[in-house]
């Protein structure tokens, strides 16, 4: 077996702790171009005032409905907040390729039948409560109730929706469908899951999500962001959408990236963007996985040189195949080949240690890329201890992915007490909990 190839291929996986700081000092820079004026219109990283003022500070109460679209599922929820105890109730409805891929139109129809449906479940009907909509793709705020999709992200091109204000295209969808709504905010999920952690951990700063796609926010002092365009009153903070997902259109990441990078790219609905999002979240990790088994089987170092029709097939290799093969810690490797099999692929007992090794350089890539962006981000912050929401089924389920984000923190960062926190169901809850903030505050 020609071991070199699979060496050289895991070598070009591997960032090391010069080209980390690197990248981190570019995300800075970026950041720094997003916050001013002058360069934001050309800017990469937009960092996107989300209008959200102020953190929860536990005592936030009421009953709320929240709608969550960010990946293929959508979630209707209503959620009460009671003296520092939330509780929720959703129900999740699949949105199908084509919904993600038509027209605005359907899309949002999709949404205010849903909504109709829950209520009608819950028994609430004509009850008409204040609503949040954690809708995760790059918007540019107006206001709380109010922004604009810049762009689709994530497998998502439905049609007429780019430029437009969607809290507008759910109103009048819900206007056509008759179902009442008092929508009060959007938030991305970042803004959620920080909101959601920070309702119970007040050094929460940080809001990230690790799932289909990837993002950051921030709590930003209102005098550092150029860009604001709303009332300078107290509270004089105001947490920033960062959208890093998109860091690296301007080919600053091309140098740190592998031709498997490139080829995911190709085959993507928004060729070119959201580079940095491709090299880390859930919705590629598998993907380049599956790039690397076919080019090491191609060349004879994998599965006797033979690549399955199924192997070959653009997706079909999921990251939670990654995932499970990463946990699957039996001697006989029960998982992984359940996997492979029902990729019609046979491995041979030596071919297992290569594709563990493959799976974990590019999950380790992708734990410290993000790192990478964190440590940016925590250097502007300045606190010495703080604690980070995050959210994500990559976070949540892979094996080892907190771990070697907690090691690279104490590379990129040593002299400051970065704490990951889970914050569960963040993006449902958040909504609510910004919906809430806005009563408290009487905005
Ligand atoms: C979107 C972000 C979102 C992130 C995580 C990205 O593709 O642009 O708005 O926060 O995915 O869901």
């Amino acid at each position: 077996m020609a071991s070199s190839d699979v060496d050289g291929i895991l070598q070009s996986l591997v960032l090391s702790k010069a080209d980390l700081e690197e990248i981190s000092d570019l995300m800075r820079q970026n950041m720094d171009r997003g916050l001013n004026r002058a360069t934001n219109p050309s800017a990469v990283v937009k960092m996107f005032p989300s209008f959200v003022r102020s953190l929860p500070d536990g005592t936030e109460k009421g009953d709320f409905f929240a709608l969550d679209l960010g990946g293929s599922n959508f979630r209707v929820l209503r959620v009460q907040l009671l003296d520092g105890d939330v509780q929720m109730t959703s129900k999740v409805y699949k949105i199908s390729q084509g919904t993600m891929t038509g027209t605005g139109e359907q899309l949002f129809d999709y949404i205010a039948d849903s909504l109709a449906e829950f209520k009608n479940e819950q028994g609430l009907s004509d009850v008409d409560l204040p609503l949040g909509f954690t809708f995760s793709f790059p918007c540019k705020q107006n206001g709380l109730a109010s922004a604009e999709l810049v762009q689709w992200t994530k497998g998502f091109s439905a049609s007429g929706v780019e430029g437009k204000d969607v809290v507008v295209l759910l109103k009048e969808a819900c206007a056509r469908k008759k179902v009442a709504l008092q929508i009060v905010a959007l938030v991305n999920d970042t803004v959620g899951t920080l909101m959601s952690c920070a309702y119970s951990c007040s050094d929460t700063y940080i809001g990230l999500i690790l799932g289909t796609g990837t993002n950051a926010c921030y709590l930003e002092k209102l005098s550092n962001v150029d860009t604001w365009t709303g009332d300078d009153g107290e509270p004089r903070d105001v947490i920033i959408n960062m959208e890093w997902g998109a860091f690296g259109t301007d080919k600053s990441l091309d140098k740190f990236r592998t031709k498997f990078d490139n080829e995911v790219d190709e085959v993507t609905l928004n060729k070119g963007k959201q580079l940095y999002e491709k090299m880390i979240s859930g919705m590629y990790l598998g993907e380049i996985v599956r790039l690397i088994l076919v080019k090491l089987a191609t060349d004879g170092d994998l599965f006797g040189g033979q690549v399955s029709s199924d192997l070959k097939t653009p997706w079909k290799f999921e990251t939670r195949f990654l995932t499970d093969i990463e946990s699957d810690t039996s001697d006989n490797n029960a998982e992984c080949n359940t996997i492979l099999k029902s990729l019609g692929v046979t491995p041979s007992p030596s071919d297992l240690p290569v594709i563990r090794r493959v799976c974990a350089a590019v999950s380790t890539r992708a734990a410290r890329l993000s790192v990478a962006g964190l440590s940016a981000v925590v250097k502007k912050i300045g606190a010495a201890e703080l604690t980070i929401a995050v959210d994500g089924s990559l976070y949540k389920k892979h094996p080892t992915f907190k771990s070697n984000m907690e090691k690279t923190l104490k590379e990129l960062v040593p002299g400051v007490t970065v704490k990951l926190m889970l914050s569960e169901d963040g993006s449902g809850k958040g909504a609510a909990l910004v919906a809430a903030v806005a009563a408290r505050l009487g905005s």
